[in-house]
């Protein structure tokens, strides 16, 4: 099984940016911690990160017929893309919407997820572990044989 994990803006700056709302991991460790997971459930998992929306469509796009899930966290896009969530329609792949912070508790421009309604699982504010437990719901139900 082979899941893509996409970062969308400012989450290479993890570690750096807001720790009270996204804690003190790097991206880096961000990126091993998954691997490490991954590994220990015997799957694949590659990385993409971009600050810029076209790209991210791109990797979405990218996930048709090759990925068998997709976890994706789009950072502030989450509240303003249609294209992002046209792109998770289109690939027709599984994927889960993750936050590292609690979007609920916070401002009221960010309780919009336009992705959400193509997402078979969000999770918000289970800082990176969010990631793993996404990895673990698309392993679950997993419907290919690769
Ligand atoms: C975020 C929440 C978004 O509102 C914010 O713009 C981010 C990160 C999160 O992981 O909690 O960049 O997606």
């Amino acid at each position: 099984m082979k899941i893509l994990v996409i970062n969308g803006p400012n989450l290479n700056m993890l570690g750096i940016r807001e720790p009270a709302h996204y804690g003190k991991e790097t991206y880096a460790d961000l990126l091993k911690k998954i691997e490490n997971h991954a590994i220990a459930k015997g799957i694949t998992v590659e990385f993409r990160q971009s600050n810029h929306e076209g790209d991210l469509v791109d990797y979405i796009q990218s996930a048709y017929q090759t990925y068998d899930g997709i976890v994706i966290n789009p950072g502030a896009y989450t509240h303003t893309s249609i294209a992002i969530l046209d792109a998770v329609k289109a690939v027709g792949v599984p994927t889960c919407e993750v936050h590292i912070s609690d979007v609920k508790s916070r401002e009221d421009f960010r309780q919009i997820s336009y992705i959400r309604a193509a997402c078979v699982l969000t999770i918000s504010g289970h800082g990176t572990n969010g990631y793993l437990e996404a990895i673990d719901f698309l392993i679950e139900n997993n419907n290919s044989n690769k």
